[in-house]
């Protein structure tokens, strides 16, 4: 094949080589715009796992590359005069400049003809004598933006600024330093790549790269201005930049995040920065690059594949490696963009919570890396939870909200079993909760329990409206109190326009064959074409059931409950006011967030005055409507927290969606848990997070990391009453509380989970 690869960067020499190692009959082309030794940037890190990918594929390029590595296993985090070291990180990394020499180098070898200060035009007639013009220019490029259309290219411009430096300072741990200074925050990223040079990349947010002036003056004076901002970084080391040809406030740069729907057209494949971009802060841009490349020439030189079936293998295979790391990545970016959210950590929950943000690394990775600093974490949060001097596992730490201390951090998240029968809970009911106390939770929701019959979604929900309710909920509740360590608490909702349908597993808000009682919500707006329109509430309606709230927790009192929470997630009654979704209302209710706020916080205060001011209140919350700006939006959840809590609420339990029927969720593990991190630390309160968490891990990553206060697991307890007591299985927590009855089981477990763990040990060793 005749190809040629427009941009001399990792991509396009590393495709060459690998095609021409693989058929040396391929006539192949690389055309660079730049003179040879003249790049951009400084150094690049790798993972071992990409070496061995190199290795693979070419072993002499790859034994030059590594030979040539600076390895270092410490991240230092300075942050507020301190700094966090912990190691057993395990980077390399490599000086650009020196890679693409290494690359230049070895595709002359076999034959691959460089060209270089060749500025190519895609408009070129020449490029049709090419069987393949492989489009290796790069983030910017020409190639792909000349077709922008046939590729389906979707650039997401990022807020922060940043700039590539360089400098002779060798830092011996990769660092990150936080400096605060009259602008804001300003921070860099620095990493040995040689034994005498670091890459030095400085970022900030645009107000205070605008403070500074960065964006008026020359290159030179903001590398000096840098210089000294960093000056007790550097020991009189200088910054440069090798992007000189790069004038003013160009040297400063946006992140942009490329993806491309498709990655050819006509005899155009794009390879490398030009299909798909990552953020710099998670140092895999040319590791993709150079793994695409690899794919590239595997799939055109198997016998037999047509050239259609090639580049569909090629795609599919890099397009999904690439959309995991490029969701990585976006956590990575939003963490530095939302920086504000966790100045306020101590530093050594700054620096989990930076190690922590893309959501790849998790608690139990960072033991495997560093057992000593993460145990230096566990001690920290069980300190600040009331327990100095413990080191374990962040879920199974104490939590108090008001006087009610809970036993440990995982709840069971409402569920509704539609199975009470006229909103009695009967034997189900006692099992189902009795079993979920027994498994080691600290905290057990109830399923929305109505106020009323009509307040139901189902014939099958139940009901806290009359004497046989109490009675059969207070039953439930002396067993859990009895028999577990586990707090119980009354979620109380109303179901509105959501209300009337059949039991969940006939079909979700699917409405009855008959019986069917008249529903009523903030405005007549239908939950989909086959619900009832609802009534609009009046006043005389809002007062009547606010009045029924009220009565629900007093009966709520009487049978023991240790906590109430007020459902206003979901499109039911009260989260029909509050998303603009389902609240055309043109009255004191309708319109401003305020005013949608205003009927769900007078029902909220009401029973706050009903419950006793010891005893603690939550507000279940949707997030966001999925919605863009038409709905709710992370933002307004900040700003209907705080209402709540100013109303006396201790808890914000943050759920999301289910507010709207055509809403397309972004689902994902966590994928709710973002919301609880923006709630909490913006509006710095407490939250519970919920939503696709099942690991342990997971807990213990999103606590320590102050994501969240509590975790609360559904889908996980509906199969598994014993999810806490496994966990600590697991984990060897020794101090959970397990019913006598069962502690054989528990030891067993233990024990043989410890064996299973030792002999995986042994095998990676
Ligand atoms: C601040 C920063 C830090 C980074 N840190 C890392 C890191 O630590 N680790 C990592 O793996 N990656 C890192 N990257 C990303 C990495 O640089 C890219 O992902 C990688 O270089 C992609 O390789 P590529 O060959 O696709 O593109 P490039 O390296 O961009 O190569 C494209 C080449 O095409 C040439 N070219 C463009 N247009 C034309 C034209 N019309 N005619 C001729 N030639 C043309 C360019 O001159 C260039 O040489 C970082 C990027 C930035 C911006
Ligand atoms: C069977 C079932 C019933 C549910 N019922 C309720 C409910 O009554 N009240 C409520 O607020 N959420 C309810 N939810 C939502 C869960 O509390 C939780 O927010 C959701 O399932 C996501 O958590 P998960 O990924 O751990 O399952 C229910 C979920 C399931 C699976």
């Amino acid at each position: 094949m005749k190809i040629a690869c427009i941009g001399g960067g990792p991509a396009g020499l590393y495709f060459a080589l690998s095609m021409k190692l693989r058929d040396p009959s391929h006539e192949i082309e690389v055309f660079e715009r730049n003179a040879p030794g003249v790049t951009f940037g400084w150094g690049v890190v790798f993972s071992d796992q990409t070496v061995e990918n190199l290795t693979a594929n070419d072993p002499m390029s790859a034994k030059v590359i590594a030979d040539e590595f600076a390895h270092w296993d410490d991240i230092d985090v300075h942050i507020h005069g301190q700094t966090i070291t912990s190691s057993g990180h395990g980077f390399i990394g490599i000086g650009r400049k020196r890679l693409l020499e290494i690359l230049q180098q070895r595709a002359r070898e076999p034959g691959v003809a460089l060209h270089f200060n060749q500025e190519c035009d895609p408009a070129d007639p020449k490029w049709r004598g090419y069987d393949l013009v492989i489009a290796s220019d790069g983030a910017n490029s020409r190639f792909r933006d000349a077709q922008s259309d046939a590729f389906g290219v979707d650039i997401d411009v990022r807020r922060n600024k940043f700039v590539w430096l360089g400098t002779s300072k060798v830092f011996d741990a990769f660092t990150f330093a936080f400096e605060e200074t009259e602008h804001g925050w300003i921070w860099a990223h620095a990493y040995r790549f040689a034994p005498d040079a670091s890459t030095f990349i400085v970022e900030c947010s645009e107000e205070t790269w605008a403070g500074f002036g960065f964006d008026k003056i020359s290159q030179d004076e903001s590398i000096a201005a840098c210089e000294g901002l960093f000056a007790k970084y550097l020991n009189g080391h200088r910054l440069q930049s090798n992007a000189t040809h790069l004038v003013g406030s160009a040297a400063w740069l946006n992140f942009r995040r490329i993806k491309c729907e498709r990655w050819n057209a006509g005899n155009v494949i794009l390879l490398g920065d030009a299909a798909h971009t990552a953020h710099f802060s998670i140092g895999s841009g040319t590791k993709l690059a150079l793994e695409d490349a690899i794919k590239l020439a595997q799939v055109l030189n198997r016998p037999g594949l047509s050239l259609e079936a090639a580049l569909d293998e090629y795609v599919a295979e890099r397009n999904l490696e690439v959309l995991k790391l490029q969701n990585s990545a976006r956590n990575s970016t939003e963490w530095f963009e939302t920086l504000h959210r966790y100045l306020h950590f101590e530093p050594l929950q700054f620096a989990y919570s930076l190690l922590t943000r893309s959501q790849r690394i998790s608690h139990e990775n960072l033991r495997l890396r560093d057992r000593e600093w993460l145990e230096s974490v566990e001690r920290w949060f069980w300190e600040k939870a009331g327990v100095p001097g413990k080191s374990a596992a962040p879920m199974f730490a104490p939590f108090k909200l008001r006087e009610l201390t809970l036993e440990n951090r995982v709840t069971v998240s409402p569920m509704a079993m539609y199975s009470a029968v006229d909103g009695t809970p009967n034997d189900f009911h006692f099992v189902h909760y009795g079993e979920r106390a027994i498994g080691g939770a600290g905290l057990l929701f109830t399923e929305m329990t109505c106020v009323s019959p009509e307040g139901r979604i189902s014939p099958g929900c139940t009901g806290m409206w009359n004497d046989d309710h109490v009675a059969a909920w207070k039953r439930i509740v002396d067993f859990v109190h009895a028999n577990s360590k586990a707090k119980i608490c009354l979620q109380l909702g109303h179901s509105g326009g959501k209300g009337s349908t059949r039991v969940g597993w006939e079909g979700n808000d699917v409405p009855l064959d008959g019986g069917n009682w008249p529903v009523m919500s903030a405005s007549d707006v239908p939950w989909s074409p086959i619900n009832q329109v609802p009534q609009p509430m009046t006043r005389a309606d809002m007062d009547a059931v606010r009045e029924q709230f009220v009565a629900a927790v007093q009966m709520g009192l009487e049978c023991g409950f240790d906590m109430v929470e007020l459902h206003a997630a979901h499109g039911y009654l009260l989260s029909s006011f509050i998303t603009p979704l389902q609240n055309n209302r043109i009255d004191d209710y309708g319109g401003s967030l305020e005013n949608r706020l205003r009927y769900p916080l007078e029902v909220f205060a009401a029973m706050r005055a009903a419950w006793p001011s010891d005893r603690p209140m939550s507000i279940r919350i949707s997030a966001s409507d999925w919605a863009g700006d038409n709905g709710i939006t992370p933002e307004d959840a900040v700003a209907i927290g705080e209402a709540f809590a100013r109303e006396g609420a201790d808890l914000i339990d943050v759920s999301a969606g289910q507010t709207w029927a055509d809403a397309q969720p972004v689902y994902g593990r966590m994928f709710q848990t973002p919301f609880s991190d923006k709630i909490r630390n913006e509006g710095k309160l407490a939250t519970m997070a919920v939503g696709n968490i099942y690991e342990p891990d997971h807990a213990n990553s999103i606590l320590a990391a102050g994501r969240a206060d509590l975790v609360a697991l559904a889908r996980p307890h509906l199969i598994d009453p014993m999810w806490t007591l496994r966990a600590a299985a697991a984990l060897d927590y020794r101090d959970v509380y397990c019913p006598p009855q069962y502690l054989n089981g528990l030891s067993q477990l233990a024990r043989n989970l410890k064996r299973d763990a030792e002999a995986a040990a042994a095998l990676r060793v």
